[in-house]
């Protein structure tokens, strides 16, 4: 199964594909992960990436274009995988549908989560990841900051450097002058599912498996 996960920032892509990649045995591909390990690696990539990402503007399609074609002809990809982050402009998507169109028909899904910009901002400023095992938190779902209730980690969590409200900002508003067109693209194909991304996390991912039909 390929799947391709979409909706703006912090509508719970990567929470949710996580849940859906373990559920299926499908690798999850976040461009937004790549990017942020290029920059703590300092590779060209990250270099080069850096300032765009951490304010929160889209890096160019030309770059990204390499990155998702490497990541998805990994062998790792040949049975399914589950994207996140990829497609967010028109290009990307015209792309996207080149990939697509080679592999085998008819196993594609397109997941669009939806949630109001406050809950968004609200979500995005409380959020913290672990290091360690790459789970994602919110501040008031954890009891004790200093340990990952899933890895054990000590002292594990981080905040992004785009999840300043300022920045969550302007990341809401490039989602919708320019992603939304992209959402519009396959919804006007009837390619896209849309799921309420506002409850519980385990409804959401329930709501998104059943969806998919698994
Ligand atoms: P990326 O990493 O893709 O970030 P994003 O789209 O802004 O989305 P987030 O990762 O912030 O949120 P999410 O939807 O994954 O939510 P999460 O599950 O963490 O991209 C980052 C940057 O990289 C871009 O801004 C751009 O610069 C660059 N980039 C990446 N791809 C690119 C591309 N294709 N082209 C150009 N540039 C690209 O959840 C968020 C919070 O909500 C967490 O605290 C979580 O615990 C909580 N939460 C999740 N679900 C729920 C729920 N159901 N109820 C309550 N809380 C919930
Ligand atoms: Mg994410």
């Amino acid at each position: 199964m390929r799947i391709v996960i979409f909706g703006a920032p912090g509508v719970g892509k990567g929470t949710q594909a996580k849940i859906i990649a373990t559920k299926l045995g499908i690798p999850h591909i976040s461009t937004g992960d790549i990017l942020r390990n290029a920059i703590k690696n300092e590779t060209r990539l990250g270099l080069e990436a850096k300032k765009i990402v951490e304010a929160g503007n889209l890096v160019p399609d030309d770059i990204m274009a390499g990155i998702v074609k490497d990541a998805l002809s990994d062998k790792l990809c040949q049975n399914g995988f589950i994207l996140d982050g990829y497609p967010r402009t028109l290009d990307q998507a015209k792309l996207l549908d080149n990939i697509m169109q080679q592999l085998e028909p008819d196993n594609e899904y397109y997941i669009a989560i939806e949630v109001n910009d406050e809950e968004i901002v609200r979500r995005l400023t409380n959020r913290l990841t672990c290091k360690v095992c790459g789970s994602i938190f919110n501040i008031s779902d954890l009891n004790d900051t200093t340990i990952c209730p899933k890895c054990n980690g000590v002292n594990s969590f981080y905040k992004r450097k785009d999840d300043d409200e300022g920045v969550i900002r302007n990341r809401l508003l490039v989602f919708h002058s320019t992603t939304q067109p992209v959402l519009d693209y396959y919804g006007k194909q009837n390619k896209m599912i849309f799921v309420d991304g506002s409850l519980p996390v385990d409804k959401v991912a329930e709501n998104v498996l059943s969806k998919l039909g698994v």
